[in-house]
């Protein structure tokens, strides 16, 4: 009853002429950290436009935003601690009151922190790594507008369930820098670590070459095989494997890419070289986990204004610019939410310096995005929806989403192309982690001892000479081990402090 008394008091009220006076009038100053760099698909000249687009929306949609007006200033985030910088420069004479980016995770730590500590509500379609769902602390005015790696895992979570698999091997490119598969895996490593075993396997294509028989050793090991890396690696992973045999049904392969859509389904076998049959054949047993694009009638006038502001722009060295990513929605959104999150605040009178409240505000919510709803959890997570695609026509090599995650109601849809042969497992598997020191550490320790048997077998059992020459797997090994002796125990702390330690050390 009280409910329909307000609505229809606020009916009532909104239906009053001239009652835009619910509208608010505020100056905003925006900080947006993006890198300069167009090399990156959420550089500041691709972004622009769009921050431009949603501030113009604002202002005629509805009225209620409209004395709302976002002063936006640009700066070079780079993706490393140039941002912490380039934030405190800007932040001398006057702080902003929202801070919009960084992506990258090394850049978006130390901003973070700093905003929160200022009290500044900071979006990112970025800062995807786990560690940033800690909002108690350092992290506490973080809203994260794209769905998290840690989201992303829900997905092969659900399939693990559905599919009663049991364990996965977890293959990703770890280039020591912005490290985009290091933490991708992080977050499928935390989801299955509980119910499930996985084994991690790290490689470095900037400084090694990939050895293909060695993952493949890791692959006869496995049942569910999950690769985060560039799109040549993957290729060469799946023709290694289908040379063995692999791609017969008894594994099942998986590729993650959430972000490039060029490098997936339709194509993303094909070289033009000498192997494209055969790579054709292997990509039949490669499913892709990617986001789930939705598109509703606005969006079609958003990309062609965004389209036509960049072509405009006659932006150097960017190739797909005219792609609209998921990064770009995302900052869309992202002023959207703020404006909402904002409005909300200063009618219950608060004001926009009130950093906290109003990050509140943009959290536990769903609101209409410009491609389709966006849901907020209650730590101010985006919930993601994810797709799955598979080849469906192995004669031409084409791809097909066959089914959808919705993160919201934590369920599948499967769609027409669904084949569940495709996701059963056939033969017989020699899995046998009986021998598990430790089974706590969820499944880490596979690798670790493999790396070790690896390692005594090339120091003593094959010749020591051979341990020199081959330089290479001494510094792999040596780095895995390394690595998975700080995963065994407290991993889960560990890897949060990663970021702080990176950070640091940097
Ligand atoms: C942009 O980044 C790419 C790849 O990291 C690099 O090769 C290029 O030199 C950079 N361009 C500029 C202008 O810094
Ligand atoms: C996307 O993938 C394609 C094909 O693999 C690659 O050429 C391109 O550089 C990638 N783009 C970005 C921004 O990583
Ligand atoms: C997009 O919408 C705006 C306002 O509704 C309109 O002025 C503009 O012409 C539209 N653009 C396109 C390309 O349809
Ligand atoms: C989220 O919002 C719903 C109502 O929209 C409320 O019932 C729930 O308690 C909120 N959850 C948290 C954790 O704030
Ligand atoms: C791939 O190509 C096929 C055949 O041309 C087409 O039916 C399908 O929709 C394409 N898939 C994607 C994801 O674009
Ligand atoms: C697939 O190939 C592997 C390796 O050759 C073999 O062990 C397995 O039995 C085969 N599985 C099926 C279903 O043919």
């Amino acid at each position: 009853m009280p409910f329909f008394i307000s609505l229809c008091l606020y009916l009532w009220l909104g239906l009053l002429p001239g009652r835009t006076s619910t509208a608010v009038n505020e100056d905003i100053e925006v900080l947006v950290m993006l890198p300069k760099n167009n090399s990156y698909m959420f550089s500041i000249a691709r972004v622009a436009p769009v921050i431009e687009y949603a501030k113009q929306g604002l202002k005629i949609g509805g009225g209620l935003y409209s004395g709302l007006n976002f002063k936006v200033r640009y700066e070079d985030s780079d993706c490393g601690n140039d941002a912490l910088f380039s934030l405190v420069d800007r932040s001398c004479e006057k702080k902003p009151d929202l801070v919009l980016g960084p992506v990258c995770e090394y850049a978006a730590a130390p901003v973070v922190r700093m905003a929160s500590h200022w009290n500044i509500p900071v979006i990112s379609t970025g800062a995807l790594a786990s560690g940033f769902r800690d909002k108690e602390k350092e992290y506490s005015h973080l809203t994260r507008i794209s769905p998290s790696y840690l989201k992303m895992a829900e997905t092969f979570l659900a399939m693990f369930r559905h599919f009663n698999w049991k364990d996965a091997l977890l293959i990703f490119d770890d280039d020591k820098k912005e490290r985009n598969c290091y933490f991708t895996m992080e977050g499928v490593h935390l989801k299955l670590m509980e119910e499930y075993q996985t084994v991690t396997y790290a490689i470095n294509s900037k400084d090694e070459r990939l050895n293909t028989d060695e993952i493949i050793k890791y692959i006869y090991e496995s049942e569910v095989v999950i690769i985060c890396a560039g799109a040549d690696i993957v290729r060469d992973i799946m023709l290694a494997a289908h040379r063995r045999r692999l791609t017969n049904g008894s594994y099942i392969f998986f590729n993650i890419e959430l972000f490039n859509s060029t490098s997936y389904g339709n194509g993303s076998w094909k070289r033009g070289d000498k192997h494209d049959s055969e790579a054709r054949q292997a990509y039949s047993a490669l499913n892709t986990v990617t986001l789930l694009r939705t598109v509703k009638p606005e969006f079609e006038n958003f990309s062609l204004e965004v389209k036509r502001s960049i072509q405009k722009a006659g932006l150097p060295d960017c190739d797909d610019c005219d792609n609209i990513n998921m990064f770009m929605e995302g900052f869309h959104d992202a002023l959207l939410l703020y404006a909402l999150a904002l409005h909300e605040a200063i009618r219950n009178g608060l004001t926009k310096k009130d950093g906290a409240e109003i990050t509140y505000r943009m959290w536990n919510r769903t609101f209409e995005g410009i491609a389709g709803q966006v849901s907020m959890d209650f730590n101010g997570d985006r919930y993601g929806d994810f797709s799955v695609m598979s080849m469906t026509n192995t004669e031409a090599g084409t791809y097909e989403t066959v089914c959808n995650y919705y993160g919201v109601k934590d369920s599948f849809q499967m769609l027409p192309g669904f084949n569940p042969d495709h996701f059963t497992l056939r033969g017989l598997h020699r899995v046998s982690h009986a021998d598990l020191p430790d089974k706590s550490s969820g499944g880490l320790g596979v690798s670790a001892v493999t790396g070790i048997i690896v390692g005594a077998l090339l120091g003593t059992a094959l010749l020591m000479a051979f341990y020199f020459i081959r330089k290479n797997y001494r510094i792999t090994i040596e780095r895995r081990t390394a690595r998975e002796e700080c995963d065994i125990g407290k991993h889960r702390q560990l890897r949060e402090d990663s970021i702080r330690s990176n950070f640091s050390a940097a």
